[in-house]
């Protein structure tokens, strides 16, 4: 279940042990650089995570990265049986995962949510803000409904998780908290029929950023990563179409795999990233350097 990368690494003698819990103190901050940085920072032993949108493509991928490294993690997502065979296959490789409901286009979803999630689990200090959907109108093709959703659920409803996340951080007193949100490429540049999309994900860019300035004081770091195109249910009607003449065009000749996310995801995750928040790492195999789409 452990990235490949990590395993390699633990084999290797690395040091893989379980630290302390890196809480927010300013004394860190005088720390000089060592040079011997090790794995330690990398692990999530006896951390809680929880993954909106658990239920299937990169979600499901991120979830089982996570628990990979040592992490517990709740499962989020309306389809509660995708998340039972999730949890069930990692409960298989050693792990430790529990399912709640949540609607992110809902408050009282979010808050019901969350409140079962610390009953489960604990404190939860990484949330990876995942859930999303495409949008494929043209901007003359109007339709009201569709703009209404996809900011819904991937801009006020990424906005609401993270609120509902470091609101019980905040009133617990605790510090230490790691927020990713899962933008695209697409927030960055744009192309034709994904203006909707575009303006979601870019919008959410623009909140990883603000958030990170408001709760920053507060011990919460807030992240984003911007994938270049998976293929998964969200995008199987752009690869059926589109993607073989497209793969040219990109620097690298490939599209991204969910594991290539998997050592973004775990640096934003954990204490090896302590001192990165409002930042954005681009994972595109550099797709967005040559625009197509
Ligand atoms: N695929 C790509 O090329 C690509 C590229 C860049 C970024 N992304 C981003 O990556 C994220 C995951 O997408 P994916 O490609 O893995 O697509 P996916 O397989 O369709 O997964 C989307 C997930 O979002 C959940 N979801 C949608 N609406 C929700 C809601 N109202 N409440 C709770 N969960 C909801 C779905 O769960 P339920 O239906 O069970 O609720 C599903 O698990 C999205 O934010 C997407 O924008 C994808």
């Amino acid at each position: 279940m452990q990235p490949k990368w990590l395993h390699e690494a633990a084999t290797r003698g690395s040091r893989i042990d379980t630290p302390p819990f890196q809480s927010y103190n300013r004394s860190t901050q005088t720390q000089s650089c060592s040079g011997g940085a090790t794995m330690a920072n990398f692990d999530l032993s006896g951390k809680t995570a929880l993954v909106t949108g658990a239920s299937s493509g990169l979600g499901r991928s991120f979830a089982k990265t996570l628990s990979g490294a040592g992490a517990n993690v709740i499962l989020a997502a309306r389809r509660v049986e995708q998340l039972q065979a999730l949890r069930e296959e990692i409960e298989a490789g050693g792990g430790r995962a529990e399912i709640v409901k949540m609607d992110v286009t809902s408050d009282a979803s979010i808050e019901a949510a969350f409140e079962q999630a610390w009953q489960l689990m604990g404190p939860v200090r990484i949330i990876v803000n995942n859930a999303g959907i495409a949008a494929t109108k043209r901007m003359l093709d109007k339709d009201e409904g569709e703009w209404r959703r996809v900011l819904d659920t991937n801009l006020i409803g990424a906005a609401n998780v993270a609120r509902a996340a470091a609101q019980r951080l905040v009133d617990a007193k605790l510090s230490g908290g790691s927020i990713i949100n899962i933008a695209s490429i697409l927030g960055l540049q744009s192309a034709l029929g994904v203006a909707i999309y575009a303006a979601s994900k870019a919008a959410l860019l623009s909140l990883t950023r603000s958030l990170a300035l408001e709760w920053g004081r507060k011990g919460i770091r807030v992240n984003a990563i911007a994938p270049g195109y998976v293929k998964t249910d969200l995008s199987k009607e752009f690869f059926d179409r589109k993607a073989e003449k497209l793969i040219d065009q990109i620097p690298l000749k490939k599209f991204v795999d969910p594991s290539d996310l998997d050592g973004p995801l775990l640096l934003l995750a954990s204490d090896a990233s302590s001192w990165m928040t409002g930042s954005t790492l681009v994972v595109d195999a550099g797709h967005s350097l040559v625009f197509e789409a």
